[in-house]
């Protein structure tokens, strides 16, 4: 039978989340996807509504099918963590075990297993803000959605993958230099990442045989880029100064995330691979 991903974090079609789920259906895997709560009403609906038809597409010219939509909120694990606010918010109350641990228990009881985790998710409250003007709850809230959550998912996926499957996640150069405009603990929270990629390949190969990767990308305008303003700049600079001179495409991101988590990729475990047109190499602009 074809691979099944489970790929949290798409709620619409224009994130890396989306092009990745492309990839993989190209490929011939299953696809679940897992969408932030108060952006599911509006992704169901425009899906229901054909509003994603054109970019469904795929290679062979079939449409991709999304098996399944699973409400997700990433910064709670259970049910007991949600606040009272949260739990009464209309949008919240409209769905329902969108915790990690639940939704992990409904893909196990729909589906029992699946072959690939897919991270594609960041949230930042103060990203618009100098790290050195962030408060502390607003550096802790970007490390428990963008740092955390992989941890939380991986954590309750990992008894319901099929041992030689594999896992990735995003990050971003801001981790290793420094990129003013990045703030609230963005930065510090695409660190963890990347250290916790290692850690973690570690773990869920002994203890599972998963692979686990994340892939640092190049600027990119999807929804969460552009709520941090800078993102046209950051594209034309990429432009102006990486080896190669070429728009990045989100379906490059989506290519290396179908090689990383197949057998073509049996040996790569623990790395940050570069898919940004090699802008990471360079020392100078010119
Ligand atoms: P996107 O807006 O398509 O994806 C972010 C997703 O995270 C959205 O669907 C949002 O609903 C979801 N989300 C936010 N908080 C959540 C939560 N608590 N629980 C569940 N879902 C939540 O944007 P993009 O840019 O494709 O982001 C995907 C990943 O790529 C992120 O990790 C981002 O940091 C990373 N990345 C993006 C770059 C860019 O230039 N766009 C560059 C390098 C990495």
């Amino acid at each position: 039978r074809g691979k099944r991903a489970f790929i949290a974090g798409v709620a619409d079609d224009n994130g890396y989340g989306w092009a990745i789920a492309k990839s993989l259906a190209a490929a011939g895997a299953e696809i679940l996807v897992g969408t932030w709560v108060p952006a599911l009403n509006i992704f169901e609906t425009s899906l229901r509504r054909g509003k994603f038809d054109e970019s469904r597409k795929l290679p062979d010219g079939s449409l991709m099918e999304i098996v399944k939509v699973y409400p997700l909120d990433a910064i709670y694990d259970c049910p007991e963590d949600v606040p009272e606010d949260v739990k009464a918010n209309k949008r919240y109350a409209g769905s329902s075990n969108w915790t990690v641990k639940e939704v992990a228990e409904s893909v196990k009881n729909d589906f029992g297993s699946i072959d690939i985790l897919v991270h594609s998710l960041a949230n930042g409250p103060e990203v618009t803000k100098p790290l050195l003007e962030t408060s502390r709850r607003g550096y802790l809230a970007a490390l428990s959605a963008s740092s955390y959550s992989y941890v939380s998912l991986l954590q309750h996926f990992l008894p319901i993958m099929n041992p030689g499957g594999a896992s990735i996640s995003l990050t971003y150069i801001a981790s290793e230099r420094a990129i003013p405009g990045y703030g609230g603990g963005m930065s510090s929270a695409k660190a963890a990442l990347e250290s916790d990629t290692r850690v973690l390949a570690f773990e869920a190969g002994r203890k599972g045989k998963i692979r686990v990767n994340t892939i640092s990308a190049g600027p990119l305008g999807s929804r969460a880029a552009k709520a941090i303003g800078f993102i046209e700049k950051m594209i034309e600079y990429s432009y102006v100064n990486a080896p190669l001179q070429k728009e990045m495409l989100a379906d490059e991101v989506g290519n290396t995330a179908a090689f990383l988590v197949s057998p073509l990729a049996s040996a790569i475990t623990g790395s940050t691979v570069y898919v940004d047109n090699g802008l990471n190499t360079m020392g100078l602009a010119v």
